[in-house]
């Protein structure tokens, strides 16, 4: 893997880049200077959670750029897009603080034009199932939107969270399948101190409704538990994270056990297998993860995320 070769600039403000010629171009001028480039995708509304894609970029780049753009090609009609959160200043000034180096903020127009007539489409086997399965074309959307990105920025690596698993191996599998060459690096879930996963949908919980929304990391812990002490059979640990939710008031979408790059589901639960989850509390959907024998139980892990940058938990790319 390439590693950063110079010395970090002092915090300034990013260059502000608006089309994905301004992206391309930026980009060639830092490759063309033997700088390693790094891209954080994001659609605003920053947190912790992207923080910590941020600053693992930051640790391994020269260069970092993040991008910000809400993506209406991976919103179904069922989902309201204005009412995604929007905070682009705080964000700009968020991206500043955490020294990234240029920050790519370009309109609906300026991605997809008049006419975007081609389509990218990782097969139903990844894309269909999961949250694929309850948000018919999400992926394509996504896959749209991050092959566009990779395409115009050509960074070295780019860097998702662990939290979207189901994105995670949609997106190795196109960089992979499209000779992207570029390097894909998952950075672990950022939990906040009770053990829920950090995310822009947390705001929407009220107080009662969010002590409710912490039996995912009750559930996930209990089966990480479990794992450890000998339970491979997927369905009993796929109960002991549905029992605490569905107790707790959940509309438990799914519960999987999966085999991380397949999604397929598996016979007997090995380490590095992977228990996905989404439920609906109220209108809120929230989802999380745990990769079994690999993470520690989210209600250990409670509070010990945030203060230092994360590893990355797997990068797949050129060797
Ligand atoms: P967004 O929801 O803004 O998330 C951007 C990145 O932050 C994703 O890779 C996501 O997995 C990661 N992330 C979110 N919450 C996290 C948490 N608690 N811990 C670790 N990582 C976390 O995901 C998207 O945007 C979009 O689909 C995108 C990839 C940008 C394409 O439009």
């Amino acid at each position: 893997m390439p590693t950063a070769t110079t010395e970090r600039r002092p915090a300034e403000a990013p260059r502000r880049l608006s089309t994905p010629e301004e992206l391309r171009r930026w980009s060639e001028r830092c490759r063309a200077a033997g700088l390693i480039v790094g891209l954080v995708p994001t659609m605003g509304a920053l947190h912790a959670g992207h923080r910590s894609l941020v600053q693992r970029a930051r640790a391994d780049c020269d260069r970092v750029v993040v991008s910000i753009f809400v993506n209406p090609r991976q919103f179904g009609p069922g989902e309201d897009i204005d009412r995604y959160p929007r905070s682009l200043d705080d964000d700009v000034r968020f991206v500043t603080e955490e020294r990234a180096d240029a920050v790519f903020v370009p309109t609906v127009a300026a991605m997809y034009g008049e006419s975007a007539a081609t389509t990218v489409h990782v097969d139903a086997s990844i894309t269909g199932v999961l949250e694929g399965a309850h948000r018919p074309g999400h992926f394509d959307g996504v896959a749209l939107v991050v092959a566009k990105l990779l395409i115009a920025c050509r960074p070295h690596r780019a860097y998702f969270g662990q939290k979207d698993a189901q994105q995670c191996a949609v997106v190795r599998r196109l960089a992979r399948d499209l000779d992207t060459g570029v390097e894909i690096a998952v950075c672990p879930v950022v939990r906040d101190d009770d053990g829920l996963a950090v995310s822009s949908r947390n705001a929407y919980l009220n107080g009662d409704d969010r002590r409710r929304a912490l039996a995912i990391p009750v559930g996930l812990s209990a089966a990480a538990a479990a794992f450890a002490s000998g339970e491979h059979h997927p369905a009993a640990l796929c109960a002991l994270v549905r029992r605490p939710m569905e107790e707790a008031g959940f509309a438990v979408d799914y519960v999987a056990a999966v085999d991380a790059d397949s999604l397929a589901a598996v016979d007997v639960a090995g380490p590095g297998c992977q228990i996905l989850v989404a439920g609906r509390m109220g209108a809120t959907r929230l989802i999380d993860v745990i990769r079994l024998g690999i993470d520690r139980p989210p209600l250990d892990a409670a509070g010990s995320h945030g203060a230092q940058v994360p590893g990355v938990i797997g990068i797949q790319g050129r060797e």
